[in-house]
């Protein structure tokens, strides 16, 4: 997963406070909305556990105690779905195989094995073929087709843009639509000079008897290789999906999938159609311990993205004939201006995050009773959510950045001789999108911001192609020129319709049964499921258009990462790898012929 999304799962491993988000409506007739909203939602999901019921899913994998707790959760705010379990014997069958020591080497050799193959990722990489640092990933592919038989015997392998991989498998039901299981090939790069610092090398993909070491142990070779895993052995015993399942493997997520996930797309749009995907599983969301539970949450949603690039332009000269403002000095200007005026920062009552928060007061062990009544509070009370927001405010460091557009100025330029003044200047502000805001908002906050007191600088300002104030660039004394940097915005993901929605009960029941049927531990946690935003982005940015119902979740656990991705001892535990597998497995086979997916 890309950068931005760490937080979260740091956040998650040591059990802080997680969730955020969203701005402040607070009107009475508003409040009155939510209440009937809550109504048809809350009428809805419970029409959904009626329906699976009626359908027959299977709960009887799961423990008294688990189910009693499980019980409890038909609170109006965050309905909790039930267990999934496979029909077929065939779960059970692989589940015994699973626990035994010679499927666990195996699965730990896959994962080294992935490890060992240094596909690291690059920002500045020229097209597939044309640059040689593309190779290696030839040698992750022959690597799979040695490691899984089967699934390369068996599956259509497609390769697209010489290096992203989609394997089809075709289902005996062509009226279902196929399910699409994604993570990525690619890693980011071992940083030189912190080496020294792994406990084991990063590419050695050494196993020590409990953690497999190295870079992409944890993101997202895991991913890769459980997806590989599961069909394989589904293929062992004889299994058949009805309905196709579809793997795709971008192999440049790290750089935004320029030129992995958009060929996925360009090949699946016109092979499948649009909208012709049941689900979408990539990467991102896992599970944390909270107290005597755990909680699960998959992302529904993602931030949208913009870099923007302010540059500015002006006379040059003699450094020895100044004037009071060089371009860099008018650039400090602005940017200390733009740092004093932040995105705003509210929680709003329909956005992810602050449904987020809704879960937790309703099953999270680890939050205080004050916490849960204020948040409960909220939901009707506007004075309770502005106090909410400042509670959140002053002890969440993740408040804003779940709850608000964030900007963060990373790349400054300017000058190039001591003695010549600056005749260009340029920052780059990085900004992660709230889901209930939008590109044009952004662009429009950054003009506003800046705008006047360029023209109070005698500026002409182009922001985003549009002329800004009253100076055209012959009458001005300089130039202000505001772009996307790279031709990369990206709104915020249409949010994944959750609770009392097929695909999510499928999805949520099938973490539930994975958890609840868990060999780990002797006295099964209680679950719950939180559905959550990601601050980052994951492949599935390319693939709004396959399905409705994307979710980023890996099913990793917090505490099976030694020290999370992209940073020095990045380490698998292999017991979590194995929960992955068993979780991969479980989601094949209970939708394959799901009456809960179309
Ligand atoms: C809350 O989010 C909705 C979209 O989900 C949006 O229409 C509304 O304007 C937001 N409210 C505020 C105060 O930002
Ligand atoms: C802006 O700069 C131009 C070019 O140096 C100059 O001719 C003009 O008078 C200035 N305008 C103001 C308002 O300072
Ligand atoms: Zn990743």
């Amino acid at each position: 997963m890309g950068n931005a999304q760490l937080p979260i799962s740091r956040v998650d491993v040591k059990g802080r406070a997680l969730h955020t988000k969203a701005a402040n409506t607070s009107k009475s007739t508003f409040a009155s909305v939510l209440r009937a909203a809550l109504l048809v939602f809350c009428i809805f999901a419970l029409g959904a556990r009626v329906f699976s019921n009626v359908i027959g899913i299977n709960i009887r994998e799961a423990s008294e105690s688990w189910l009693a707790f499980n019980d409890d959760f038909m609170a109006e705010t965050c309905p909790q779905s039930s267990p999934i379990s496979p029909s077929s014997e065939l779960m059970a069958e692989l589940d015994a195989e699973y626990a035994t020591e010679e499927f666990k080497m195996y699965a730990v050799g896959s994962l080294s094995g992935a490890v060992q193959i240094p596909t690291q990722m690059y920002d500045d990489l020229k097209p597939p073929g044309q640059d040689p640092r593309w190779e290696i990933f030839g040698e992750m592919h022959a690597y799979l087709e040695k490691r899984f038989p089967l699934v390369h015997s068996k599956l259509q392998k497609t390769t697209v843009n010489l290096y992203a991989l989609v394997y089809h498998w075709q289902g005996t039901d062509d009226t279902l639509k196929p399910m699409l299981l994604t993570a990525h090939q690619d890693v980011v790069p071992v940083e030189p000079l912190t080496w020294d610092e792994w406990v084991h090398p990063p590419f050695s993909g050494y196993y020590d008897g409990e953690w497999i070491w190295g870079r992409g142990s944890c993101d997202d070779k895991p991913g890769l290789i459980s997806t590989l895993t599961s069909v394989e052995k589904l293929l062992e015993k004889g299994f058949q999906p009805k309905r196709s399942i579809v793997l795709a493997y971008g192999m440049d997520e790290e750089r935004s999938g320029v030129a992995g996930a958009t060929a996925i797309r360009d090949y699946l749009l016109p092979t499948y159609g649009e909208d012709a995907f049941s689900i979408i599983v990539d990467e991102g969301g896992g599970y944390s311990s909270r107290g005597d539970a755990l909680m699960s949450s998959p992302a529904v949603a993602e931030k949208g993205k913009l870099d923007a690039r302010v540059e500015l332009s002006g006379p040059g000269g003699h450094s020895s004939v100044p004037p009071l403002h060089t371009t860099i000095g008018m650039l400090a200007k602005l940017i200390t201006h733009i740092e004093a005026n932040p995105h705003t920062v509210h929680l709003n009552r329909t956005s992810t995050y602050y449904k987020q928060l809704q879960c937790q007061a309703e099953y999270d062990p680890m939050m205080s009773g004050r916490m849960k009544k204020l948040i409960k509070r909220s939901l009707k009370s506007n004075k309770a959510l502005k106090k909410l927001e400042e509670e959140l405010a002053s002890t969440d460091r993740m408040y804003p950045p779940l709850s608000g557009t964030t900007q963060a100025i990373d790349i400054i330029h300017g000058g190039v001789k001591s003695n010549a003044l600056p005749e260009n200047a340029y920052f780059i502000m990085n900004h992660r999108i709230n889901t209930v805001s939008s590109v044009s908002d952004v662009k429009s906050h950054i003009t506003e911001t800046i705008g006047p007191l360029a023209v109070g600088m005698n500026l002409s300002v182009d922001a985003f192609g549009v002329q800004y104030g009253p100076f055209s660039t012959e009458a001005a004394y300089g130039h202000m020129q505001i772009t996307d940097a790279y031709g990369t915005q990206l709104e915020p993901a249409p949010v994944t319709p959750t609770f009392g929605s097929g695909p999510y009960e499928l999805l949520a029941g099938t973490i539930i049964s994975s958890l609840s049927t868990s060999k780990r531990s002797d006295t099964p946690k209680k679950v719950f499921l939180a559905p959550s935003l990601s601050t980052g982005n994951t492949d599935t940015r390319h693939y709004w258009k396959l399905t409705k119902h994307i979710f980023r979740y890996g099913h990793t656990f917090g505490d099976d990462s030694y020290n999370g991705a992209h940073t020095v001892n990045e380490a698998m535990r292999a017991d979590g790898l194995l929960e992955v597998i068993r979780f991969h497995t479980r989601l094949i086979l209970n939708g394959h012929d799901s009456t809960l997916l179309e």
